[in-house]
């Protein structure tokens, strides 16, 4: 058996990490001067019946607070256009708070949480469970409201680039 060396294990894992191709997304909560949103790959489908998301949301961001306040929160799944959000979303374009909401349009679903217009696919979900790590909250959100954007290709993440399925999108099926 071969463990890798403790102070290997960070770097490895860092550079394991970046070949776990994902979709990018937008987590949104609060309303007016209170919303907060973050930029998320850690987001994943948990059940159908009922219908809920799981995500991961570090708990020193100022997203989280808003999440954990508001009892809800809108996983906003990106479209490739949408890259520059992502990049606000993270932090990377000098804004924080609830003025990184302003360049864009934004639709009240169930909830009440943010739902950002022109992503694929919004997905409005209330609380059902928290589990706090030592670094991330783990929220799992029961789907009160779906809305379905135009069908074009997801925003990906991979080896630290922004990356579209260029001519590969698949249409969305809805039955
Ligand atoms: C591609 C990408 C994926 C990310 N995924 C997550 C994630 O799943 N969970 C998380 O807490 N932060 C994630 N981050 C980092 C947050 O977007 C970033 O820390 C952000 O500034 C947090 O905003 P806040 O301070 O308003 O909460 C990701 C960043 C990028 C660029």
């Amino acid at each position: 058996m071969t463990n890798t060396p403790l102070d290997r294990l960070d770097a490895d894992f860092r550079a394991a990490m970046r070949q776990l191709a994902a979709t990018v997304c937008i987590i949104t909560a609060g309303k007016g001067a209170e919303r907060r949103g973050l930029t998320a790959t850690a987001v994943c489908s948990m059940s159908v019946t009922p219908p809920s998301m799981l995500v991961c949301v570090n708990r020193y961001g100022e997203a989280h607070q808003a999440i954990t306040a508001a009892d809800s929160f809108c996983v906003n799944i990106l479209a490739a256009d949408q890259q520059e959000a992502a990049l606000r979303f993270a932090g990377q374009a000098g804004d924080s708070g609830a003025t990184k909401f302003a360049p864009y349009g934004w639709t009240e679903l169930a909830t009440g949480a943010p739902a950002l217009d022109g992503a694929l696919v919004n997905l409005d979900c209330a609380i059902a469970s928290a589990t706090e790590t030592e670094s991330h909250s783990v929220f799992i959100g029961t789907v009160r409201a779906i809305r379905f954007g135009s069908e074009t290709s997801p925003l990906l993440h991979y080896n630290r680039n922004f990356l579209s399925l260029v001519n590969q999108t698949a249409p969305m099926q809805r039955t």
